[in-house]
Parts: C-alpha cells; sequence; structure tokens
C-alpha cells in the first residue's frame, strides 16, 4: 500500500468523529483525503473553519460551508495531519506551511484528532525540520537566536505564508523537551508561532498502517 493509501485510511478514520456542529479543517495532503470524504457527509454538519487558503478553497469546491472562527466560538473537533508526533500526542507540523492558522484552531478546539501515516510516529521529535513562521523583517534577527538553541535554521525561500510572513525550517534538532522548547521559541521577538504543538498537543492520534488502523490515545 502507498503512503498515500495509508494517509486515505486515517482520513476515513476520522469520519467517525464528524457527529455535528463545525468542524476545524487543517491542511495538507492527509486533510484533502479527509476534505472529500467529509463532502459525503456534509448534511451532517453545520459548516467548518478552515486552516490555510488552499483547504478553503478545497472545502468550498465541494460546496461546504467555511465560517471565520470569530463568528462560532469553541469548535468541538478539529483534524488536521503532522509532519511527525511522539507518542504523548507533541507534533511537529507547518510542513505545508498552514503552522499559525492550524495552532489557532487547536486551541479553539475542544478535540483534536490528529490524522497520518504510520512512518509519522517517531521516538523524539526533530528529525523533520521544525517550521517557525516568522515576521519578515526579523528573519536573521530570528535565525540566530535558533542557532543558539541548537538548531541550523534555513529559509524557505520563495515561500510566503498565508499571513504574509516567511518560514525558517530548523534542521539538526532533537527535541527532548518539545513545551520547553516551544515557549523558548515562542519567546524569540519576530516569531509568529513555531510548529510545535507541544503546549496544546493533539488528543487522538489514528494512524494509517499495512495491518490497519492504529488509534493512539494517551489517556489510555
Ligand atoms: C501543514 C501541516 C500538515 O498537517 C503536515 O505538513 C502533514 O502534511 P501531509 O498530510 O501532506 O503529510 O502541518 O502545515
Amino acid at each position: 500500500m502507498s503512503q498515500d493509501d495509508l494517509k486515505r485510511k486515517a482520513a476515513e478514520a476520522a469520519i467517525d468523529y464528524v457527529k455535528g456542529g463545525i468542524i476545524g479543517v487543517g491542511t495538507g495532503s492527509t486533510v484533502n483525503h479527509f476534505i472529500d470524504l467529509l463532502a459525503e457527509v456534509r448534511h451532517r454538519i453545520d459548516g467548518t473553519v478552515s486552516s490555510s487558503e488552499a483547504s478553503t478553497e478545497r472545502l468550498q469546491s465541494h460546496g461546504i460551508r467555511v465560517l471565520d472562527l470569530n463568528a462560532t466560538g469553541e469548535l468541538d473537533l478539529y483534524i488536521d495531519g503532522a509532519d511527525e508526533s511522539n507518542a504523548y500526542l507533541h507534533l511537529i507540523k507547518g510542513g505545508g506551511g498552514a503552522l499559525t492558522r492550524e495552532k489557532i484552531i487547536a486551541g479553539a478546539s475542544r478535540q483534536f484528532v490528529c490524522i497520518a501515516d504510520d512512518s509519522k510516529l517517531v521516538d523524539v521529535l526533530g528529525g523533520f525540520p521544525l517550521p517557525v513562521e516568522v515576521i519578515p523583517m526579523a528573519r536573521s534577527h530570528v535565525a540566530r537566536q535558533l542557532v543558539k538553541l541548537g538548531g541550523t535554521p534555513v529559509w524557505r525561500e520563495k515561500f510566503i505564508t498565508d499571513n504574509g510572513n516567511i518560514i525558517l525550517d530548523v534542521h539538526n534538532l532533537r527535541i527532548m523537551e518539545p513545551a520547553k522548547l516551544e515557549q523558548e521559541i515562542n519567546n524569540i521577538a519576530g516569531v509568529v508561532t513555531t510548529g510545535l504543538f507541544a503546549l496544546r498537543p493533539a488528543d487522538i492520534l489514528i494512524l494509517g498502517s499495512e495491518g490497519g488502523i492504529r488509534t493512539i490515545d494517551p489517556r489510555f
């Protein structure tokens, strides 16, 4: 089975969590499968809040309503992918560059269900370069601070986020204390968001694997 087939399996399993109300929708190839499947049950929901222009376009192409988070209040459910997860469901996200809106919606949702193929589950976060969204004028300053934290930042050239900012991808990190590092990066002036999701991790991780679906819920 291809990696894309495994992503689709995870997306199919996430549809069971869609009971009604307004659904937060992430960004990426796994979420694209989820959006396509959500179209089939769109009568169940009142609408969505989207984390990127790309997801908004896909949702609307299926006739699914996209609402402004300011108009919805807290959401019951957020579905999104990840670039890496550890066993505590601390995540690295932002490979697609949508990390800021993703983190906002995750923070505004009571339940965050993460969907991925099983290659995304790792022992220690950091093999995937950590995306950091930065105000353009602060690029060099933030890069120097990230070096002090032990990383090797690389400017994602020719890429501008939906918020008009740039991304630094931080290589060579072995993230032993995700929440601490998330706070340290958040404290650098000029950082908009780090792609580390440890202060608000996922609640449930659904992994598509050759053997079927594996669900990780750290409460059990
Ligand atoms: C986008 C993200 C995605 O969730 C992450 O990059 C995973 O993408 P994919 O589902 O394509 O593997 O954080 O900003």
